[in-house]
């Protein structure tokens, strides 16, 4: 059985309100700037870029999961830890520590979304 954390799910959206994410080409540069700062400050006490820690390492992620899923996932761990397979896995594999919601906007997590685009 593959890990939860190691599974590919890109045709898996997740469950909650952001519907379609359309990512361009080219990388917006502003955009990853606010998510970087936005991620350092929400993010940092349970992921680390480099190793996975209290939750999973997101460098790569999304060679595994979509755009819509990485942000349903942000704007609400509960329900999604909840109603959606992969997040309840993934509970399950870090040993129910359940990852705390942020209260952030869906314009700052589509940010967040774009700084992950820059961890390959
Ligand atoms: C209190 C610790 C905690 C905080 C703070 C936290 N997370 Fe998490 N996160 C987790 C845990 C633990 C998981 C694994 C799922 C679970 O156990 O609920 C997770 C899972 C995830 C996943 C799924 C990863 C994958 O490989 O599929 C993403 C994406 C994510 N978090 C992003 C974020 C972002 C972005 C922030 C900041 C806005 C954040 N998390 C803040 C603990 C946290």
């Amino acid at each position: 059985v593959v890990l939860a954390s190691k599974r590919v799910t890109l045709d898996n959206k997740g469950i909650g309100k952001v519907k379609n994410v359309e990512l361009s080409p080219t990388i917006d540069n502003a955009m990853v700037e606010r998510g970087a700062a936005l991620f350092k400050t929400n993010c940092t006490a349970c992921h680390k870029t480099n190793k996975r820690f209290v939750g999973p390492n997101p460098t790569g992620i999304m060679e595994r999961r979509s755009p819509e899923w990485i942000m349903n996932m942000i704007l609400d761990p509960k329900l999604m830890t909840e109603e959606d397979q992969c997040a309840k896995d993934l509970l399950v594999e870090f040993n129910g520590a359940s990852m705390a919601n942020q209260n952030l906007t869906e314009e700052q997590a589509r940010d967040i979304l774009e700084y992950f685009r820059t961890l390959k």
